[in-house]
């Protein structure tokens, strides 16, 4: 069973509730959906040291690798901003590892979003191919 677009997003604002941004405070949660229909969710994990955050992005993709999943068809990012929580470009690289076609669902507060595929927000992506 696939998930529509709508309820991707509403995992990916429940995985926010779960959100530590007690620095920045700026709540993110995804989920993303794997190539068979699992769904993972992550929230952003920040620290004292700031440079070791976790993206959101970063933490599903970590959790969906840890269970066995490789493929991904979607990923929803949502904040409590007023704009569209597009991934940042490290998180956009991560993507890019697994799923170079995934489809990005970059919500907002209000729930409305915008949907990008990666390739359109990673153009020209760094890889390294076999004889590299
Ligand atoms: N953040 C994400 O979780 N994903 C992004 O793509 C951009 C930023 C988090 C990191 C930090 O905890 C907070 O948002 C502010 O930068």
């Amino acid at each position: 069973m696939r998930v529509t677009d709508r309820e991707l997003i509403r995992c990916a604002e429940e995985a926010k509730a779960h959100s530590y941004s007690p620095y920045s405070g700026f709540a993110v949660g995804a989920a993303i959906e794997c190539a068979d229909g699992e769904v993972f969710v992550g929230c952003n994990v920040e620290n004292a040291a700031f440079g070791s955050t976790i993206c959101a992005e970063a933490a599903v993709i970590a959790a969906a690798v840890a269970a066995g999943y490789r493929e991904f068809r979607r990923i929803a990012i949502s904040s409590d901003g007023t704009k569209y929580c597009m991934p940042c470009g490290n998180c956009r690289q991560l993507l890019h590892e697994f799923s170079p076609n995934i489809e990005v669902l970059a919500a907002r507060a209000d729930g409305r979003y915008v949907s990008y595929p990666l390739d359109k927000l990673l153009p020209n992506a760094f890889a390294i191919g076999a004889g590299d």
